[in-house]
């Protein structure tokens, strides 16, 4: 038997950012009358055992989770026992690997930056050689560095040379990456869109702070409200279709030329900024797509 609750999963150890979050989603779908409460991702735990999957401490699993973490094996686990998720397992687990997502998007033909991504390393391997030099050739100077799973910016760095390109390269060791082309838009800037169920929400034009090049609000980005082009427009709903998200932060480029390039698409984008910036209240209008969800499996 199902009970009538949805949860909001969220890693809630992770601070203040977080709780806020799951909060602001819970209050969202509360004020649709759905009976939500926010769930701590540490508080579930699989239990496999004689080809049966449990989650401790559950006997009446939710209507519906709503997922705020990356824990993949969490949500596919929910998922196993007949728990819909939104946004679903293989949607985070796409959008959680720059160089899957990249994978993606070329297969629905979004355009974004030209990127190479080189062979999976173990602890003790280095980027082949080959590699660098075949990066440089193709991209060229400068060359963006990001971890595949990356986050808030923190792992996004540019190499003007060989030595820089080596240096980032050392920071991330072993762990997955991709090399970019580095696009050059007006004043730096770049687009947040939130799409939800199929529709741009919001959009927030960011500009980074003096010295960077990164245009997170984390790190201290300006963000204000813009009308981009349908074409734009268009190529952000289509990002966000191609990995399967109901609800996704298409982190978007236009360059100098107008053309729009997806740098990336957030599973599990945060909304509050996005509010506070545009006016437009994105986590009603999510907690709206979730009802029709929850209405269409009635
Ligand atoms: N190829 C690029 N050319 C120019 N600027 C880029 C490029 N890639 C990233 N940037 C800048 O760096 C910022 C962060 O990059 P990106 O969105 O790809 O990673 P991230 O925000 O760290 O990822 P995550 O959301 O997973 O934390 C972008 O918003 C953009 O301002
Ligand atoms: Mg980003």
């Amino acid at each position: 038997m199902h009970s009538e609750e949805i949860w909001v999963i969220a890693n809630l150890g992770l601070g203040a950012k977080f709780q806020d979050q799951a909060t602001l989603v819970c209050d969202a779908l509360k004020n649709e009358g759905l009976n939500a409460k926010t769930v701590d991702s540490f508080d579930l735990y699989l239990h496999i055992r004689g080809g049966d999957l449990s989650l401790l401490r559950i006997t009446e699993p939710p209507i519906a989770a709503i997922i705020q973490v990356k824990d993949v094996v969490l949500i596919r686990a929910l998922e196993s026992i007949g728990v819909p998720t939104f946004n679903s397992s293989e949607a985070v687990r796409v959008c959680d690997d720059k160089a899957l997502t990249h994978i993606a998007l070329s297969e629905s033909n979004v355009p974004t930056p030209a990127t190479v991504v080189p062979p999976e390393r173990y602890p003790g391997q280095s980027v082949p050689e080959t590699f660098i030099t075949y990066a440089e050739e193709v991209i060229g100077y400068p060359i963006i560095v990001k971890a595949a799973k990356g986050s808030f910016g923190k792992e996004v760095f540019m190499a003007q040379d060989r030595l820089q390109l080596e240096t980032s390269l050392a920071q991330l060791a072993h762990r997955p990456l991709i090399l970019q082309q580095f696009i050059r838009s007006a004043h730096s800037t770049d687009l947040r869109i939130q799409v939800i169920d199929g529709e741009v929400a919001a959009v927030v034009q960011r500009r980074p702070s003096t010295g960077d090049f990164r245009a997170n609000l984390t790190l201290g980005a300006s963000g204000e409200s813009v009308s981009p082009s349908d074409d734009v427009l268009r190529v952000a709903v289509m990002a966000s279709n191609t990995v399967g998200t109901l609800s996704a932060g298409v982190d978007l480029i236009v360059d100098v030329d107008g053309r729009p390039l997806v740098l990336e698409v957030n599973s599990n984008a945060h909304l509050r900024r996005v509010t506070e910036i545009t006016g437009v209240q994105v986590a009603r209008l999510f907690a709206q797509a979730i009802t029709k969800q929850i209405v269409n499996l009635k």
